[in-house]
């Protein structure tokens, strides 16, 4: 029973909770909620990708389908009906969609909504040049905003527009209807305006326009005041404080006793690892026949290496016989 259990909670874990937990692993900077939405994309995104699509539809007919007519005029004539014509809406409205492969089911969902406003809007013999996303996505199925407004009601972002969020984040919800226009910062930075580093990093630049954050040396624990190892107001786990160097990689397989007797260890940067010795070896200080400290039972040394008593008999029977 408790196997069971453990066993379907590593499923969870693996198909659940894991890759959730990799990808903000990866990439802290985003907020989850954006990554939810690439699966479920958000409206005005789904939008968008309808505009757009439209706009193809309207490149893709826009030299008539009569081609090849009997007289040049005669073609002229056709072009022009057939540029207002309910046909040409029908060929574009039938290849909606068609190209987009990953959001198809949010496009065509959008495509149904945006009907009614596209068809009036044809029906005005519009100019195609006309800005649809406006016309579509803000002002009638508002699901956007213009640029750096937000909400409901699209409200300017808070701020200097040229430098929202001191250039080191986005205002929640730009461009679309939703959010409340505080600051969603980048990877490193914290604060309303996003202007102050996460504990960990660094102020690496700074004058009256822009600040930068910049990572703590990976030996670092508690913040620092520059990049470099020297630099950490304190040392994490693995390394140790040297008045001249700063952080130091503790080697940590100084210490013969830190594997078990049948591993050897190897050193890593603010760590280590065990690693089970060759099966010729009892004890080793490292990896292979010829780093035994102690042969394994049934194993012995010859030169360098350990070898096993069973060949060495082999080997010395073969002597015998032709001997
Ligand atoms: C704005 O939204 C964020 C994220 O949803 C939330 O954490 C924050 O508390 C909100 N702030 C205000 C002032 O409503």
């Amino acid at each position: 029973m408790r196997n069971m259990e453990s066993k379907i909670m590593n499923l969870v874990f693996a198909f659940g909770i894991l890759p959730i937990y990799m990808c903000t692993a990866q990439s802290p900077g985003i907020n989850p909620n954006i990554l939810t939405q690439s699966n479920n994309l958000g409206e005005c995104q789904a939008c968008k990708i309808f505009v757009e699509s439209f706009k193809n539809g309207l490149e893709r007919t826009t030299r008539g389908k009569y081609e090849g007519g009997d007289a040049a005029w005669e073609e002229e004539k056709l072009k022009q009906s057939y540029k207002r014509s309910e046909m040409r809406l029908i060929d574009i409205q039938d290849g909606i969609c068609k190209e987009e492969k990953k959001h198809s089911i949010q496009c065509h969902h959008m495509a149904e909504k945006a009907e009614e406003f596209i068809e009036s809007w044809w029906a005005q013999n519009p100019d195609e040049s006309a800005d649809l996303f406006q016309y579509i996505c803000i002002d009638n199925l508002r699901v956007c905003c213009p640029q750096h407004h937000y909400g409901k009601y699209c409200t300017p972002c808070p701020g200097d527009h040229e430098k929202l969020c001191s250039g080191n984040g986005k205002c929640r919800g730009d461009g679309t209807r939703k959010g409340n226009g505080t600051c969603l910062c980048d990877i490193g930075y914290t604060g309303d305006h996003c202007n102050e580093c996460l504990p960990g990093y660094y102020t690496s630049y700074k004058d009256e326009n822009k600040m930068l954050c910049s990572q703590c040396h990976q030996a670092c624990m508690g913040g620092c005041r520059a990049g470099t190892h020297k630099d950490c107001v304190a040392c994490r786990q693995g390394f140790v404080f040297d008045s001249d160097e700063g952080c130091l990689d503790v080697n940590e397989c100084d210490d013969l006793d830190r594997c078990s007797k049948d591993q050897f260890c190897m050193n890593s940067i603010g760590s280590f690892t065990c690693m089970t010795c060759d099966k010729s070896c009892e004890s080793c200080h490292g990896d292979g026949p010829d780093m035994c400290r102690k042969c394994a039972e049934g194993y012995s040394k010859k030169g360098e290496f350990c070898i096993a008593d069973r060949e060495d008999e082999d080997q010395s029977e073969k002597l015998t016989t032709t001997r």
